[in-house]
């Protein structure tokens, strides 16, 4: 546990029903031209409709930047950059997944030309914001609404980078269910199990205190009530809604502690495999849980307290079996939402073995977070349990 902690969050955070109705009220009389970043699959599912309507209302001038790609590298992100700072608006809204927002707050620590994303990713403290940023989720999810996070592909490296700046912190955020009803359940499932495993990796991270552990819990128990109706039922608003809030909680955790070693073992899958991120980090969460168990036993029996609301009735359990039947219960949630469990799906195989564990390695980091130290073996070993 950390000796000094600190709480960082967004300015301002609407949820509930028709939460996407305060954009309005939000953005009126404050500001003169919104840059709408977006990506296809997000305008094709109409899903910018409702906050265009919302600006045109107050008086806010539109420019859409359509052309977001998935999970960028530096490169293709800051080419957006560059685009944006064409259009002189004074606000960013960023209506998407984390790929779309961590492009967002790139662009709004870097709107005076400089400092370019490569410098970031050499010095992540040089850019400060000059323009604000509204946050519109519509994953459930990685929570980078509430980071102060970007994630971007270094080709040249094979890896995923997070550059971490303060300035980065979004300023608005709007939580609204009804934005995730036609989110493909293959998606919802991946993402929704990126959140979890923010919310159990900041839980049982070195850097964990008492801010992080209030939001990491409670993200934990909405995630295992909600995550299956959530991605079953196009009509269950109320699950989605749980999901974005558990994925914000779970984002908040993160400013407030940081992730271990799922997130460090899953960057090389991403950076040099294209694996999509909520899915390499799905699989390996159960691994690299079951791998931490011995050193995290206590914090697993707890967040099974927090889960089930057992705790006091169910002394009888030993923190073991608490930690086993959390896992179990983990490992049967992530089974029926039918996310790929093996590396094979991907044409991985064991001639990819040595160059992952390399690049695992060194994602130092996140790594520094895990309770239970990594070795170069057990790397290998964990890397080996996904090829099956
Ligand atoms: N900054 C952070 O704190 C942080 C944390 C975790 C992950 N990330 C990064 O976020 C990126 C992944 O973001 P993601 O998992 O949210 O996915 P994503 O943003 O890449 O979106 C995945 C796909 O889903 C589509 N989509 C999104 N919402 C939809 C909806 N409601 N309906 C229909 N289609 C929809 C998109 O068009 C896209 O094709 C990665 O680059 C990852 O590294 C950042
Ligand atoms: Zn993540």
């Amino acid at each position: 546990m950390l000796e000094q902690y600190s709480l960082s969050m967004p300015g301002a955070v609407y949820s509930g029903k028709g939460a996407l109705g305060r954009i309005r009220e939000l953005t009126e009389g404050r500001f003169k031209r919104a840059a709408v970043f977006t990506d296809r699959g997000v305008e094709q599912a109409g899903l910018l409709k409702l906050p265009m309507e919302q600006l045109k209302k107050a008086g806010v001038d539109t420019v859409v930047i359509t052309d977001l790609p998935a999970e960028p590298d530096c490169d293709a992100a800051q080419e957006i950059v560059d685009t944006f700072r064409q259009t002189g608006a004074d606000l960013i809204v960023a209506v998407g997944g984390g790929s779309v927002m961590d492009v967002a707050k790139l662009a709004s620590i870097t709107a005076g030309g400089a400092p370019s994303v490569r410098e970031l990713l050499e010095n992540p403290g040089l850019g400060r914001k000059s323009v604000q940023t509204l946050m519109i989720p519509t994953t459930g999810g990685t929570g980078s609404e509430a980071t102060m996070n970007s994630i971007v592909a270094v080709p040249e490296r094979q890896l995923k980078v997070g550059i971490v700046n303060r300035e980065m912190m979004p300023d608005m955020v709007i939580l609204d269910g009804s934005l995730l009803k036609h989110l493909p359940k293959k998606i919802a499932a991946s993402t929704g199990i990126d959140a979890l495993a923010h919310a159990v990796e900041c839980f049982t991270s070195n850097k964990a205190n008492p801010f992080s552990n209030l939001f990491a819990k409670e993200a934990a128990r909405l995630i295992f009530h909600n995550i299956q109706a959530a991605c079953e039922d196009p009509e269950a608003e109320e699950a989605k809604t749980n999901m974005l809030i558990a994925a914000f909680y779970a984002g908040v955790a993160i400013s407030a502690s940081g992730t271990t070693a799922v997130h460090a073992l899953s960057y090389p899958l991403g950076g040099k495999y294209h694996i999509p991120h909520g899915v390499s980090n799905a699989m390996l969460l159960l691994p690299v849980m079951r791998f931490n168990e011995p050193a995290c036993r206590k914090e697993f029996a707890e967040l099974y307290d927090a889960i089930t609301g057992e705790g006091i009735e169910d002394s009888a359990m030993t923190e073991e079996e608490k930690a086993d039947k959390l896992l179990n219960r983990m490992g049967e949630i992530i089974r029926s939402l039918e996310i790929p469990s093996s590396l094979s799906a991907f044409g991985i195989g064991a001639e990819a073995l040595e160059e992952l564990v390399e690049a695992g390695l060194d994602v130092k980091r996140l790594l520094n977070n895990n309770k239970r130290e990594i070795s170069c073996e057990d790397a290998r070993g964990l890397y080996l349990e996904i090829m099956r």
